[in-house]
């Protein structure tokens, strides 16, 4: 049986923290994972391919088992509920969804419009204050939909919340704390659970001797 693993790391902000903490669980990963353009990385002296994939896509891959394994964050996880079982928090990227707008701006009476890349989760987190909201879908540079008027306020990460700052951006409620989670496909874990229940405990160790 073909014994490697395949693991889809995100690529962006959390790809960093990702790579050290393998690293520090002893996984030997070579230097151009700190500067390549490749999407398939294989590590064959660990008998792991890696696939470097769009944050929001990682568990689209895990669920459809292209990957057995991945490290996506809470928000994504939240939105697309994907068909995966979440293994570890991994506390890395810790950041929160919030709401936020211009300072002292009135929502809409009607149906105020919401900007977001979580429709899902903004349109949860309304329809539980029991406010009806217009959920607009943005890809990204959500920050924009309030300076120009295409929303009244803006669901999204914030992490160090310089992005809210330096746009003139208010935070009004804070909705989920965000951290980045071990996933697995649940067939993989079935057919490869040696090979990632060691993963788990050796990241799991790294995970709680930094005291998280
Ligand atoms: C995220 C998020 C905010 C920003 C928050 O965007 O959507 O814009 O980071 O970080 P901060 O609180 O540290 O400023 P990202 O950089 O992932 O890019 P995006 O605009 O394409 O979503």
């Amino acid at each position: 049986m073909d014994n490697t693993l395949t693991i889809a790391m995100p690529k962006g902000r959390i790809f960093e923290e990702a790579v050290e903490l393998l690293r520090k669980a002893g996984y030997n990963l070579p230097p151009e994972f700190d500067d390549s353009r490749r999407l398939i990385i294989d590590v064959d002296a660990e008998e792991i391919s890696f696939i470097l994939a769009k944050p929001m896509d990682v568990a689209t891959y895990v669920e459809h088992g292209v990957a057995d394994i991945g490290i996506a964050g809470k928000d994504v996880l939240l939105e697309e509920e994907r068909d995966v079982y979440e293994l570890l928090d991994l506390h890395i990227s810790a950041c929160y969804l919030a709401v936020a707008g211009l300072p002292n701006a009135k929502m809409n009476d009607v149906a105020p419009k919401i900007a977001t890349k979580y429709p899902n989760v903004a349109a949860a987190y309304f329809r539980e204050q029991g406010e009806q909201v217009e959920i607009i879908k943005l890809n990204g540079s959500i920050e924009l939909a309030p300076l120009i008027g295409l929303a009244d306020r803006i669901v999204d990460i914030v992490s160090t919340g310089r992005t809210l700052v330096e746009n003139g951006l208010v935070e009004y409620e804070r909705i989920k704390d965000v951290t980045s989670r071990l996933i697995v496909n649940p067939v993989s874990y079935r057919i490869k659970d040696k090979r990632i229940n060691e993963l788990v405990s050796r990241l799991s160790g790294v995970v709680s001797s930094e005291g998280k």
